[in-house]
């Protein structure tokens, strides 16, 4: 059999040679033999702190920004894990021409006022923020200029000065801006917005009025096709590289800011330490069902290192202020639960206690910061109501999370097969800490209008002496999924205009990802089920895909694979191949009708698990789906 496989696969290596005449390319999907998931940067946990702009936009100063730094401190939210303090848009002056330095604007930030050839310098604002324990965060654009520039227009703290002056982005200045934030100033965050490569273009008005360098758009946030997703991704890479220089001691944090556009919701963990998949949040409920549907469909991208952004913490502002807490919980819970980054974005400096105890239950931030690094996986979803559970790493217990999305009361039914336990389940709620049984298979629970509970789960898992893979989405790498060509996902869900009337035909489905990796989900959002067995656990992903599992500690790894049901290509075989540290363990070969073959192998000594799906000889480009059902690592 494997030499069938790999008679194919020569024969179709051989193909692609004479028709390019090139060298014959690497295998795509040979076993790396280890972990290759990024690491670079410093979060391991979720990035957590506070942010200028859900609370000023570009009326930003440094009183204010002091101001809620000294609140971090003397109210425990530093202790607590909220170390960043991050400036937005509206920070700078201009780009020195004589040598391209950046300057600060200093009518704002008084102490970045210094002597000498420097003029401006962030070092004395940075000192002050290390000083108090705290982490420094800097703003900047891939492009040559900022969002601002193109929104904001009415802002007294746009950059000034020529159109080279103005050109506050990193466009031609990468290494000199990237050495300056973070190896002369201090950063040790840094936010990288795309507006300079989406919104210059030649054609808007504001660009010739305000007489901006035009940059040819890269992005096309409403069209995959008409986005440069390759020149998008080696710019931000330049980022990467450059950070890395500028920090030799890892310490620093690579915040993407793309919005969901170019795929980025499929390459930003290879790339950056949080990428965001939306388009800006907004403090509308139905806004933030948008950035967080974003997210949470997307936990198998997530892990130590690599966040999934769905943006930031509007807790505090229009439909979660302080006459909202009911909401205000839900947007705390939900971006606990997905793993996001906890960045507030209100003044601190007013905050009103019942805000400060949401920012501070310290029960939900041990979930979000939990060292596992397991994004919440959806247990139950409909647009109404949705169940989502987090393993955790203290052994036997996970979180779960109940939503009510609607706009009337629901029952919502929690069972221990949701939770993938058997038997009695003890229930904490993190918000009021009441204790409970979940006993006799299941409880209902009855949640008003945009409620949601969170409880901790401790029971008998279903598997005793081992984890499902979808239960560690943290400790899974998805070095390739299969996806051929990006396509939007139309599963986000849509609110109206938010930007505008009901005047266009609304906002469609434009972030990549439509067919990317899931766990105890097909990439198409469907049951996993193979010859009309459904596996409530597993992960569905297309073919030609290579995935890596942390293994250590474990001695066994088994699945039922096959070919999903759900899949348009019926006709095309699939090889599915196991390896452990580079070498093959077990491999079968399944068919669409096929039933579900058992695939399993000893691990001894194995760090790394990597699990192939080839199409032996593929014939089409149709979607082939491939399911690893029941996919698990055994003691
Ligand atoms: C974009 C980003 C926001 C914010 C603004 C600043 O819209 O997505 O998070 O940084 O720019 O202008």
């Amino acid at each position: 059999m494997l030499k069938a496989t790999l008679l194919a696969f020569t024969l179709l290596a051989a193909t692609a040679l004479s028709a390019t005449a090139a060298q014959p390319a690497a295998d795509p999907l040979a076993p790396a033999g280890h972990w290759t998931g990024a690491t670079a940067g410093r979060a391991a946990t979720p990035p957590m702190g506070w942010n200028s702009w859900n609370a000023f936009r570009t009326d930003v100063d440094e009183a204010k920004v002091m101001g809620t730094a000294k609140v971090l401190v003397d109210s425990g939210l530093r202790d607590l894990g909220y170390i960043y303090v991050n400036i937005d848009d509206g920070w700078w002056l201009k780009r020195r021409t004589s040598d391209g330095r950046m300057q600060v604007r200093t009518a704002i930030f008084p102490s970045a006022k210094v002597g000498g050839s420097e003029t401006s310098s962030f070092r004395p604002f940075t000192d002050k923020l290390h000083s108090m324990g705290l982490k420094a965060g800097i703003y900047t654009d891939i492009g040559g200029n900022a969002c601002s520039q193109a929104y904001d227009l009415h802002s007294p703290n746009l950059p000034e000065g020529t159109i080279a002056e103005r050109q506050i982005g990193l466009h031609g200045h990468v290494q000199q801006d990237i050495k300056l934030y973070f190896a002369d100033w201090g950063f040790d965050y840094i936010k990288v917005d795309a507006c300079g490569i989406n919104v210059y273009g030649a054609d808007r008005p504001f660009v010739k009025q305000h007489k901006y360098n035009a940059y040819p758009p890269l992005i096309d946030q409403a069209s995959i096709n008409r986005t440069n997703i390759p020149a998008v991704r080696a710019l931000y890479q330049q980022v990467a590289d450059a950070l890395a220089a500028s920090n030799p001691d890892g310490d620093y944090v690579y915040s993407i800011c793309a919005w969901g556009a170019a795929n980025v919701r499929a390459w930003g963990k290879d790339v950056g330490n949080l990428w965001r998949t939306s388009g800006d949040i907004t403090p509308q409920w139905s806004r933030m069902l948008h950035t967080f549907d974003s997210a949470s469909t997307r936990a198998l991208y997530a892990g130590p290192g690599h966040w999934n952004d769905p943006d930031m913490l509007f807790v505090g502002h229009g439909d979660f202020d302080v006459h909202h807490l009911t909401e205000a919980r839900t947007h705390f819970s939900l971006w606990a639960m997905i793993d996001a980054p906890l960045i507030i974005g209100y003044d601190l400096r007013n905050a009103p206690q019942a805000l400060m105890d949401i920012w501070s239950n310290k029960d939900i931030v041990r979930l979000n910061q939990d060292s596992g690094g397991h994004q919440a996986v959806m247990a139950y979803d409909s647009d109404d109501v949705q169940i989502f559970v987090k393993t955790l790493s203290d052994s036997g217990t996970k979180a779960v999370l109940l939503l009510n999305r609607g706009s009337g009361p629901a029952e919502i039914t929690l069972t221990p097969a949701q939770l993938k336990m058997v038997g009695d389940v003890a229930l904490t709620d993190l918000w009021s800490k009441k204790t409970m049984m979940l006993t006799g298979g299941e409880r209902t629970f009855t949640l008003q209008p945009r409620e949601s509970r969170v409880f901790k789960a401790k029971g008998k898992r279903q598997l005793a002496d081992g984890m499902y893979l979808s239960e560690i989405p943290g400790a899974i790498n998805i070095a390739r999924d299969g996806v051929i060509v990006p396509v939007p996902d139309p599963i986000v869900h849509r609110m109206s205009n938010p930007w505008g009337a009901t005047t266009n035909s609304g906002e469609r489905p434009s972030y990549g990802g439509w067919g990317g990796a899931r766990a105890d989900a097909t990439p198409y959002d469907q049951a996993l089920t193979v010859d009309g067995k459904v596996f409530a656990s597993g992960i569905g992903i297309l073919a030609n895909s290579r995935m890596e599992v942390k293994a250590a500690g474990f001695r066994h790894f088994e699945a039922k694979v096959g070919v999903d049901d759900s899949t348009r290509n019926l006709k095309d075989k699939v090889v599915f191949q196991v390896f452990g540290d580079g070498h093959l363990l077990a491999q079968t070969t399944a068919a669409y009708g096929q039933a579900a073959q058992t695939l399993s192998a000893d691990l001894a000594n194995v760090k790394t698990v990597e699990l192939v799906a080839r199409s032996e000889a593929p014939t089409s480009d149709l979607p082939l789906v491939v399911t690893w059902g029941d996919a698990a690592l055994r003691e």
